[in-house]
């Protein structure tokens, strides 16, 4: 048997419940199709916002009953007749199906081959599993709704947490001066990471002294896009993902500063790069807590207290990499 969780009722945690089911075969795989063995999956957000009903619930993207989760690292077991450049027995991660469901909570799962790409040997199943959603969000902000030069300020609030840990690094290596908001316990880390600056959001006066300072804000934190706002220069920009920047845009055009509020989605050559990226020890995911599959309600209610360090993720009993 292969156990997946399984939602049947949108709610809290405790309704993620554990199933176990016969495994997909050979046989259920289409042509562009890949069978992948899961080792873990990485637990984000938006899977939370789906849960309550929100996020791609609310979109209409995903109804009940639905396996949750889009982030995966594992092994292929199996390739449709058309998969080209992946083979049994491959390590692979990518972000199955993103926004439609993804089943990534789940010891098998199916997904489209040009969701994956070979996991980087220098990456644990777990550190693979934190890797694409939050990097593929970083990569878009800095390289694809603006691009980060040298030289360059970049303030990120939120910096602590899935996204901006993976953010610090990729501004650092795009050669901007990296300012980083979190909670001070996260800051000698950030700055291991590649801040140049660490900033406690709950320091006002320091808040106050990056006013007009940066050329570009990326906002993760809900509670922090006034400071993400005020930050930026007039003619520079701010990206505000996440809930919680509403009315935003239309005070950054008062403010004369380029407004975006990107969705992240699975393109190929992103992927690639932060792969690549991660196998150049550029991007180093930090996993600060894993759970059994079994025990995802536990890692939702933990990225529910909004002060998560890095990713947490889910582990399955099919252990490949260290
Ligand atoms: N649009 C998209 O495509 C997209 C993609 C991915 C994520 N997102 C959104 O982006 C946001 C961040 O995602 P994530 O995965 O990084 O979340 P996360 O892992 O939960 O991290 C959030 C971080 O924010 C910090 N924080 C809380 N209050 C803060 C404040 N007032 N100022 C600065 N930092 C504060 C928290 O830690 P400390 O308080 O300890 O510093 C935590 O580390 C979420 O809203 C998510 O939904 C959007």
């Amino acid at each position: 048997m292969s156990t997946q969780i399984v939602q049947r009722v949108f709610g809290g945690p405790e309704t993620l419940e554990v199933v176990d089911v016969t495994p997909p075969s050979a046989a259920d795989v289409g042509p562009d199709e890949v069978l992948v063995r899961v080792a873990a999956a990485g637990v984000n957000q938006i899977d939370v916002m789906t849960r309550t009903g929100g996020g791609m619930a609310a979109a209409g993207i995903i109804t009940l009953p639905y396996t949750p989760g889009w982030d995966v690292a594992g092994i292929v077991e199996a390739v449709g007749s058309a998969v080209a450049g992946l083979s049994p027995g491959q390590r692979v991660l990518g972000l199955a199906r993103f926004p439609k469901p993804g089943s990534a909570y789940a010891e098998h799962v199916i997904i489209p081959a040009a969701d994956l790409v070979p996991a980087p040997e220098n990456l644990s199943d777990d550190q693979a599993a934190a890797l694409p959603m939050a990097a593929m969000t970083a990569w878009q902000a800095f390289t694809d709704t603006t691009a980060v030069q040298p030289g360059q300020r970049v303030l990120i609030t939120g910096a602590g947490g899935g996204v901006g840990h993976l953010a610090v690094q990729l501004a650092h290596h795009l050669g901007a001066r990296v300012i980083a908001v979190a909670s001070s316990g996260k800051h000698e880390w950030l700055r291991e990471l590649g801040a140049d600056e660490t900033v406690d959001y709950r320091d006002g006066d320091a808040i106050d002294a990056l006013a007009g300072m940066v050329d570009v804000t990326l906002s993760l934190a809900a509670g922090s896009r006034d400071t993400a706002l005020r930050a930026v220069r007039t003619g520079g920009t701010l990206i505000a993902l996440g809930g919680g920047a509403e009315g935003l845009e239309a005070a950054a055009k008062q403010a004369g500063v380029g407004f975006a509020a990107t969705h992240v989605h699975t393109q190929r050559d992103w992927l690639t790069a932060i792969a690549d990226l991660a196998a150049h020890g550029v991007l180093v995911p930090t996993v600060s807590e894993v759970f059994d599959l079994a025990d995802a309600a536990d890692a939702h209610r933990a990225i529910e207290s909004g002060h998560s360090t890095g990713k947490i993720v889910l582990r399955t009993n099919s252990r490949l990499g260290s």
